[in-house]
């Protein structure tokens, strides 16, 4: 059987909670500057479209980390591989993520993160697996929540590809 993507969440489903997501943080970031903290390379897509969305003054850095593993899944013990420009002092950091599946890179990363000093820290993802969480992470706006599936799309993977997709689906037919 070919490789093929179903639709999970479609391209205008995800537009429009995006929209709502950045409506949302408008009014609660209202009078202040949110400093989105991208976490590359699947946030980038969702943060983009989010940061359209936000009608209060924003700011954007980037980063981009690895995990150590067995390959199978992640020790949470993380590498940065390409840090931040900006210090944190002092800002309303939103830290923008694809998706939450057991919660350790995110868990290592926000302990990295608070001890910037930043003045609030926030934790926004487009996608929450929440059967899966091993570390126990407060997330404060979740996209969507989904169930315990391997999703691609908006910025997701499968072996580096389909992160171009404009929805979210299931990859079918692999062996
Ligand atoms: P964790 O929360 O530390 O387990 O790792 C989360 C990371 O694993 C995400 O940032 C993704 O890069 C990757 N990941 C987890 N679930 C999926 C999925 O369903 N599709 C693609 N990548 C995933
Ligand atoms: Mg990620």
């Amino acid at each position: 059987m070919a490789e093929t993507v179903k639709v999970m969440i479609s391209e205008e489903d995800t537009a429009r909670r995006i929209r709502e997501l950045g409506e949302q943080i408008s009014k609660d970031y209202k009078g202040k500057q949110v400093h989105l903290i991208c976490v590359l390379k699947g946030g980038v897509f969702f943060m983009c479209e989010l940061a359209k969305r936000i009608s209060v003054p924003v700011s954007m850095d980037f980063m981009s980390v690895s995990s150590y593993g067995d390959g199978t899944s992640s020790t949470g013990v993380v590498r940065i591989a390409k840090d931040l420009d900006e210090t944190l002092e002092g800002k309303d950091v939103l830290v923008v993520e694809d998706i939450i599946d057991s919660g350790r890179t995110l868990y290592y990363l926000l302990d990295v993160l608070q001890k910037r000093n930043p003045n609030s820290m926030r934790l926004c993802t487009l996608l929450d697996k929440p059967d899966r969480r091993v570390r126990d992470v407060k997330v404060d706006y979740v996209g969507f929540e989904i169930p315990d599936e391997f999703v691609v799309g908006y910025g997701l993977d499968y072996a580096q590809k389909y992160r171009n997709l404009p929805y979210i689906g299931v990859v079918e037919g692999v062996e």
